[in-house]
This record gives C-alpha cells, structure tokens and sequence, in this order.
C-alpha cells in the first residue's frame, strides 16, 4: 500500500480574509520528508502551514483538493493528534504566569493552557510524560516557572516540548529560531536534526539558510502565492534561483552540508 501524503494540494486557491494567498496552488509533500520553506514576507509560508494542521480551512473548488494524509475531511483533534506545531509567536498566546509543566501538558489537548475542565482531564501517564519531555529539553527545573520569567529560549523549549509530548510523526516548525541567539538557537537546531534522523516528518520555514539541518532534502521557495523553485537542495538554493525570488543580488556558499546566504553578485551564474 503505498502512504498518503502528509499533503496533497492541487490548484487550490487559498484565501485569508480579503487576500487571495494561493492562486491555482499545486503542491505535494509526502509523509517522512523533510521540507524546508522559504519565501519572502508575506509568500504564504504560515498560510501553508497552517493549512496542513487545519487552523485554517480553505474552501476548494470544483475539481480543485486539499488533502491531509490521505484525506479532505478531519476532526482536528485527531489530526493534530499527529502533527507537532512550533511557531515563533506561540508562547504569546499563554498567559505570562504559565509554567513550563502547563504549556507541555496543553500539547496532548491541542491548546492553550490547561484550564478547569481540562486541568482535571490530565492524567497522571500524560503528567509523568510531560515531566520526561521537560527533562529531555533540558528544562527540568523550570517546570514550575512561568513563561514570564523565562529567556525567549526557554520559552521556545517549551513549545517545542509541547509540540512533542504527544510523539507525532510530523512536525510543523514556523522560523521556530526567530529571536534565539546562537546557543540557544543551535541547540535548537541539533534537537530537530535529531528528529530528524529518526525518521519525523519535518516541515520547516525559516530566513536561514544555515538553519537548514543537513537532513532536509527538499526546499520549496514561495513567491506571492505560488511555487517559484521546488527540488533537491543543491538545485534550488543557488545564486540564480535566490536572487530571482528576492530580486536582490545574493550568494550562496556550501560547507559540510550547511549552506549560507550572502549579499553581492554570483561570478559566474550557478
Ligand atoms: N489573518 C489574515 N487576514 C487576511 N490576510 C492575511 C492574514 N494573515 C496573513 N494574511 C495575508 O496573507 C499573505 C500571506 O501571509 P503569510 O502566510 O503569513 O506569509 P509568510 O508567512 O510567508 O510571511 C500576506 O499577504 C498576508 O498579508
Ligand atoms: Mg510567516
């Protein structure tokens, strides 16, 4: 039997509100790959994001699907039951008095917070996994700190703890290193890489080309709602193809599997 994709998008068009985000969008990402997104402000990287964990539910025409491994139709909780979400604005939405425990536990409930009804729904299994989550992150002791006092890198292991507690195969990480300094965001980087080598799904937009783990394949670059480079990564993250997209002078360096992005005009055209 051969496994839906994580996503099969084909000629969607994907409105937010007034702004028609994707015209006649075709893409496909299979289960298992490691993706990396990018795009200039304001491409659609998050739209598309958010459209593989159903935060937002776009309307497909005639002839047109969106499907989500394998099908059109979810009961969220239960997709989101097998994708891990990481955005750079997600610990904005707890509460500043938040503790570390809390936003790990809302990961089994998809939420924000874990409040009255659901406070009493956590179980003791999903309190000791958590606690294993925290340890593995290596922010233990920070269990009963709340966000407010916590360095914007704590934060973010937080969030990713609570995009992992529950073990989905796929994780969705929007700039999941925006604002985290070197350390905090090269720890960052080596936890996803090894996510990576065990086989998770990853989905991962970022500005960064040295961001990139040595372990994505696929770059898929966005242009104002449609594809404008998508392939192996030697092939798209070139001089010709970075400098078309962000119509400026760019180049771009490789070292051991790393690549990296710098201003000024290719030599000779790559
Ligand atoms: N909530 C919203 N309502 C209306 N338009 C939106 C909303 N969020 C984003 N957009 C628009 O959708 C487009 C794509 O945004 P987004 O997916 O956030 O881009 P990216 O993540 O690549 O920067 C932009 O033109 C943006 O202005
Ligand atoms: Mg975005």
């Amino acid at each position: 039997m051969t496994e839906a994709p994580l996503i099969d998008i084909r000629n969607a068009t994907i409105w937010r509100g007034a702004t028609r985000v994707f015209d006649n969008l075709t893409l496909s990402i299979a289960q298992h790959e490691r993706v990396a997104i990018l795009g200039p402000n304001g491409s659609g990287k998050t739209t598309l994001l958010k459209t593989i964990n159903r935060e937002l539910y776009p309307v497909v025409a005639e002839g047109a699907w969106i499907r989500i491994l394998g099908r059109e139709h979810w009961n969220v909780w239960d997709l989101r039951k097998q994708i891990g979400v990481v955005s750079h604005d997600l610990q904005n939405l707890y509460t500043p008095m938040t503790t570390a425990l809390e936003v790990v536990v809302s990961g089994f409930f998809s939420s924000i917070g874990v409040h009255g009804i659901l406070a009493e729904r956590v179980s003791r299994e999903q309190l000791a996994k958590a606690r294993d989550t925290l340890r593995m992150l290596g922010i233990a002791s920070l269990q009963r700190t709340p966000l407010q006092s916590m360095s914007t890198g704590q934060q973010r292991r937080c969030i990713l703890g609570r995009a992992l507690v529950h073990e989905p195969q796929t994780l969705i990480l929007d700039e999941p290193t925006s604002g985290l300094d070197f350390a905090a965001s090269f720890d960052y980087l080596s936890r996803i890489r090894k996510l990576s080598a065990t086989g998770h799904n990853i989905v991962l937009v970022t500005h960064h080309l040295n961001e990139i783990p040595p372990e994505v394949e696929r770059v898929v670059v966005l242009k104002e709602g449609a594809v404008a480079a998508d392939g192996g990564k030697a092939s798209v993250l070139t001089s010709g193809v970075l400098s078309s997209v962000y119509a400026t002078d760019i180049r771009v360096a490789e070292l051991d599997g790393y690549f990296l992005a710098y201003p000024g005009q290719a030599h000779h055209k790559t």
